[in-house]
């Protein structure tokens, strides 16, 4: 796999190189084509026609010459010249229908394996997806994914087919002729020793393409992410293109490579394939001369030697791409393989938020080795609305994380009116408790569908009847295409009050019985502003609310306020309280909220100076 390989290896460390058993993977193979037993057996009874047909026809070739030709008997020669013929169309029949088989069950299993691979990525932690470069699990998903379809379906029947012909054919030739046979044999190892060789380089080759074309994927998937921000940056001249160069000139490079080592293989094997007619045109030859063999066995015995050999060469390229398809397979099945951390109970049930109660009791969390909370306790009463303060990395947004259960705590437990939020099931949670995260995340779709998203089952007039009870009619008729009008992809298209807005509706859609709102920073002019404030009153009006708070106007609308820092709750109490105090709460105001006074920024200005 040389230098490459290695260096790719390093730089993208996270990534343990998988290492699969054989043995699981072919049963894996074999449970994924269970359901296609039908189409298999189809496929089976194809090829063994097929077989059977191409083992007859350089018999009927013998015949033929020896007893047509030979014998000058005109009957014969028209029978077997028609017998002929006969095989050679149901060779085409046998020929298409093996062609399209293998294609659909191919295209079937590679259907399977994306929609599953594709459902995975939704379920499986949310660390585990933003740890890696999206480039890579697109490659997963494409290109090691055809990899694995082209093997499974088609190659495991090719392999049978290939080995009972080889079977087959030996065994007609060595009871044609046995020392023209063994003869003929003689470049038998020379073919081992050639295609073991080419096998060895030609797995590398392939190992190292393929990691180039996954390289290749995050580094385009990378610069058009990065795109606006880099000429945002860099004078469009500037941007430095020469790492997309160098991974695509290492591409151009691995492919070039193992294309040279492709193009090696076939004449290598085609000249052994010569050597072996010029060994049976001599040897054989001579024994028709010596009236030892008559030439209608030659000539069929030359036809058994050619089907005995293709399939000997078809074995080797197969080989390699058994060595291909199993690298990938070793990465699909590795990637669905990985649990999530985060997912249904056992005892999990449909429950109903009736009052929506919280408690946090004594939880221990950490995203790694460093614990973000290490005994966190917190109660918030039904219909109560808690504002969240403290000061950047406090482990604000990681405490709305834990009570939507993106993350489970390691220790301790959180409870929803007495019920640990582990008895409901993630989707009767998430249907019950809505987060609108800091940063809104839009789809490339129409503002409807995006609120949408909130609750699939909404009608149009659900959405409408909210956007109206938010007060945010204006907004919607002030888009080009109102409801229809299409985000670009993040949003791009819309300010940032627009996506809070947006992001809002959605909430409101659920009419969830616990809101977490978790406060942008981003200062808004001063219509917008009123606008959100506006709509946040009404969202957060009969439920219990944990707002995240970036501003004093919410911080003033909460009925309890906690500051939290380190992970700790320091202070706890009302504004007013909590100014009078003179503690963190105080500092903040001071630092942070205290700059309307010094600043033109109002009372809206953020809290905080810098969020993560
Ligand atoms: N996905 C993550 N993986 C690892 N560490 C994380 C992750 N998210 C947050 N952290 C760490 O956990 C701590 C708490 O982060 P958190 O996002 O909860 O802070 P915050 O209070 O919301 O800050 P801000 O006000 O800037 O939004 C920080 O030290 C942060 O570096
Ligand atoms: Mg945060």
């Amino acid at each position: 796999m040389g230098w490459y390989f290695r260096h790719y290896a390093e730089r993208v460390s996270d990534e343990k190189p998988v290492k699969v058993p054989t043995t699981i993977l072919l049963k894996w193979f074999a449970k994924l084509l269970a359901p296609m037993k039908l189409g298999l057996v189809a496929m089976l009874l194809v090829a063994i026609g097929s077989i059977g047909l191409s083992m007859v026809t350089p018999y009927l070739s013998k015949l033929i010459v020896d007893e047509g030709i030979m014998g000058a008997n005109m009957g014969s020669l028209t029978f077997y010249a028609v017998l002929l013929a006969l095989a050679a169309v149901a060779q085409w029949g046998i020929g298409a229908s093996r062609r399209y088989l293998s294609a659909y069950l191919n295209q079937r299993l590679l259907y399977g394996l994306r929609t599953r691979a594709f459902k995975h990525l939704m379920e499986i932690d949310i660390q585990y997806i933003t740890g890696r470069p999206a480039g890579r699990m697109i490659s997963l998903i494409t290109n090691d994914i055809n990899a694995i379809g082209e093997i499974v379906t088609s190659g495991a029947i090719d392999l049978l087919i290939n080995a009972s012909t080889i079977v087959g054919a030996l065994s007609i030739m060595l009871s044609m002729h046995l020392t023209l046979s063994l003869a003929v044999l003689s470049v038998l190892p020379l073919m081992v020793v050639v295609t073991y060789f080419f096998a060895r380089k030609t797995r590398s080759a392939y190992r190292e393409t393929r990691v180039k074309i996954s390289k290749l994927t995050s580094s385009v998937e990378q610069s058009v992410a990065g795109a606006r921000v880099a000429q945002a940056f860099t004078k469009r001249k500037n941007i430095d293109f020469s790492s997309f160069e160098s991974v695509s000139r290492e591409t151009m490079a691995a492919n070039v490579r193992a294309t040279l080592i492709f193009s090696l293989v076939r004449p290598s094997l085609d000249a052994i394939n010569a050597l072996v007619a010029a060994i049976l045109i001599g040897y054989g030859g001579m024994l028709v001369a010596s009236r030892q063999l008559t030439i209608g066995t030659l000539i069929a015995f030359y036809g058994y030697v050619q089907m005995f050999f293709r399939p000997v060469i078809m074995l080797t390229t197969f080989y390699n791409t058994l060595q291909s398809a199993l690298a990938a397979a070793e990465r699909v099945y590795s990637f669905l393989q990985t649990q999530p951390s985060v997912k249904d109970e056992s005892y999990a049930k449909e429950l109903e938020i009736e009052k929506g109660e919280i408690t946090v009791e004594n939880v221990y969390f950490s995203y790694g080795s460093n614990p973000v909370f290490e005994n966190l306790n917190l109660k918030v009463r039904p219909g109560e609305i808690l504002a969240v303060v403290g000061p950047t990395g406090a482990g604000k947004t990681t405490l709305a994380n834990l009570l939507m259960r993106l993350y489970d705590p390691q220790k301790g437990r959180i409870l929803i009116d007495g019920h640990d939020i582990r008895e409901f099931k993630l989707g009767s949670l998430k249907r019950q408790v809505a987060l609108v995260p800091q940063e809104p995340i839009l789809f490339n779709d129409t503002v409807l569908e995006n609120i949408r998203i909130g609750f699939p089952d909404a009608s149009d007039e659900d959405v409408k009847r909210v956007v109206a009870s938010l007060g945010l009619e204006k907004l919607i008729e002030n888009l080009p295409d109102g409801y229809e009008t299409v985000i670009s992809p993040g949003g791009e298209n819309l300010s940032m009050g627009q996506r809070q807005l947006i992001s809002f509706a959605r909430a409101m859609l659920k009419n969830p019985k616990i809101l977490i709102l978790d406060e942008a920073t981003s200062s808004l002019d001063p219509y917008t502003e009123a606008m959100l404030q506006d709509a946040m009153m009404k969202l957060i009006t009969g439920r219990t609310c944990i707002i995240i708070a970036h501003r004093l106007s919410t911080v003033k609308l909460a009925d309890r306020i906690i500051v939290l820092d380190h992970g700790k709750i320091v202070e706890e109490g009302t504004h007013d309280r909590l100014l009078r105090r003179g503690g963190l709460y105080a500092k903040l105001y001071e630092t942070q909220f205290g700059a309307p006074k010094l600043t033109a920024k109002s009372e809206a200005g953020p809290l905080e100076s810098s969020s993560r």
